[in-house]
């Protein structure tokens, strides 16, 4: 692998995620909660894929969903179960197999740390490849209580100190341990196994492997990273601060890509949501997982996209709902209260009001009339309206699926279309109008005396 023209050593990541993220309180391991629609530990695999990295997971013994989402985002990857978890040196030494032999340079990430980015795990790498050892990713939180103390001097790590086995002196630090580091692969071999377990909790501490390189006179460096890079998604309120963040890092991004967000902090992304340049977003906007814009596009206030493609020059919303694999053409217009599931909708088409299109392909340059219907489920099965090109149907329509309309075509306001349509046609259906003239003030009699015989009962 080359980066600015130099050669990176190979490299392996080990991804922890065999803690019990009990404090999720959660029928669902912590690592699968999603940030941005994706499961946390699949940020962590997505980034070490960028980064490069061959993977190897250490996965609890009842993690059977866990595996699957590895095997999902990562296929390559190695995975190994630790059975009693002992500490994070035992959680590494789980993954043996893929250090034992492995060249170049070691990374050790917790699966539940999502946002930690490409660009960090490059910087851990170039400084074992300029010489390092090892390296420990520190931050700074708010409140230090919990985290290991890094313990430096003249610029090198000298030990990492756990909080419960620290000192009043060494508690004061504010520079922590985040739980990334860096190893060259023969220093980890050098050290895992030395490791024990004396200490308050007497957990195998993978932090041990600081002092442990030190004494054999190795060379262990530290790299500060931003606090909202390196947060650890170990409960509710941590799953909200790491969601803020990544939306943060999100819409930051879209705007410098040519995106305007009229309320950047009412509109919500997903990790794979891609925005051509020149749309405007207004507020209150979320994208589900799947979404593709291309350039120039409206979205209007109050919209949910999840699963769509949106073609240049649509407008959308406001109020509209798009899902399911829909695909919109260029210059869509998509108005208020318009849902759009599993359809294609041509260029140029408009749907102004009130309409729910299902399952349905829609030609090019069609007027939907508002408060049309595709009726596209007759309580087992899904069926597909089929709308050609230029075709105008009428306000108020029912469209019941299976049925197609042809190309040209008009159908009636007020229509149930039942039937198929042949291009050209005008489908009318629904009863004809009768007018009674005259017979208005004799209705009005009518109601007028069962009003009065009501009074006399
Ligand atoms: C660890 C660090 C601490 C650091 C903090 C940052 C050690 C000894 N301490 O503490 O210096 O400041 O993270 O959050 O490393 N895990 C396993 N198996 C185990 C234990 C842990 O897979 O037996 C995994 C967890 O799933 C998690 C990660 O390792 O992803 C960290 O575990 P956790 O228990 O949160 O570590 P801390 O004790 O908080």
């Amino acid at each position: 692998m080359r980066e600015n023209g130099a050669v990176m050593a190979e490299l392996l990541s080990i991804i922890l995620a065999a803690g019990e993220g009990t404090r999720m309180r959660s029928a669902t391991p912590k690592v699968l909660h999603p940030v941005g629609g994706l499961p946390v530990i699949n940020h962590v695999l997505r980034t070490s894929i960028a980064a490069g990295a061959s993977i190897a997971v250490v996965v609890g013994p009842d993690h059977a969903a866990v595996e699957a989402a590895v095997a999902g985002m990562a296929p390559g990857a190695t995975m190994s179960k630790q059975v009693d978890r002992l500490g994070t040196a035992h959680a590494v030494r789980q993954a043996a197999s893929s250090y034992s032999t492995a060249k170049g340079n070691v990374i050790v990430l917790y699966a539940d740390t999502p946002l930690v980015t490409a660009n960090t795990i490059a910087d851990i790498a170039a400084r074992l490849d300029a010489g390092a050892d090892m390296v420990v990713v520190g931050f700074r939180p708010v409140d230090p209580t919990g985290y290991g103390r890094l313990l430096t001097a003249d610029g090198r790590l000298l030990a990492i100190r756990e909080h419960r086995d620290a000192s009043e002196p060494e508690r004061a630090i504010g520079l922590v341990n985040s739980g990334i580091m860096g190893f060259r692969a023969e220093t980890l071999r050098a050290v895992i196994d030395r490791i024990g377990n004396s200490n308050a909790k007497g957990e195998y501490y993978l932090t041990d492997a600081v002092e442990l390189a030190n004494a054999d006179g190795k060379r262990v460096d530290f790299v500060e990273a931003n606090a909202d890079e390196v947060i650890g998604v170990d409960d509710r309120s941590k799953l909200a601060q790491a969601e803020a963040t990544f939306q943060e890092f999100r819409r930051d991004e879209f705007m410098k890509a040519g995106v305007t967000l009229r309320d950047p902090g009412s509109v919500y992304f997903s990790w794979d949501t891609e925005i051509g340049r020149d749309v405007t977003i207004f507020p209150n906007v979320v994208f589900g997982p799947g979404v593709r814009i291309a350039d120039n596009v409206e979205i209007r206030a109050f919209c949910d996209i999840e699963d769509a493609v949106i073609g240049s020059g649509a407008t959308i919303g406001p109020f509209a709902r798009i899902r399911g694999g829909a695909e919109l053409g260029p210059d869509v217009h998509l108005g208020n209260f318009v849902e759009v599931k599993k359809s294609k909708i041509g260029a140029g088409t408009k749907a102004g009001h009130l309409s729910y299109l299902g399952d349905a392909e829609i030609g090019s340059k069609v007027n939907i009339g508002a408060g049309t219907i595709t009726c596209n489920y007759d309580g087992v099965n899904k069926d597909k309206t089929v709308i050609g090109d230029n075709v105008f149907i009428g306000s108020h329509a029912s469209l019941v699926a299976p049925v197609s309309i042809g190309s040209g075509a008009y159908t009636a306001s007020g229509s149930v279309i039942t039937e198929d349509v042949p291009a050209d046609a005008v489908a009318f259906g629904r009863a004809r109008q009768v007018n009674k003239p005259g017979y208005a003030p004799k209705l009005r009699e009518k109601a007028l005396a069962k009003e009065a015989a009501k009074g006399k009962a």
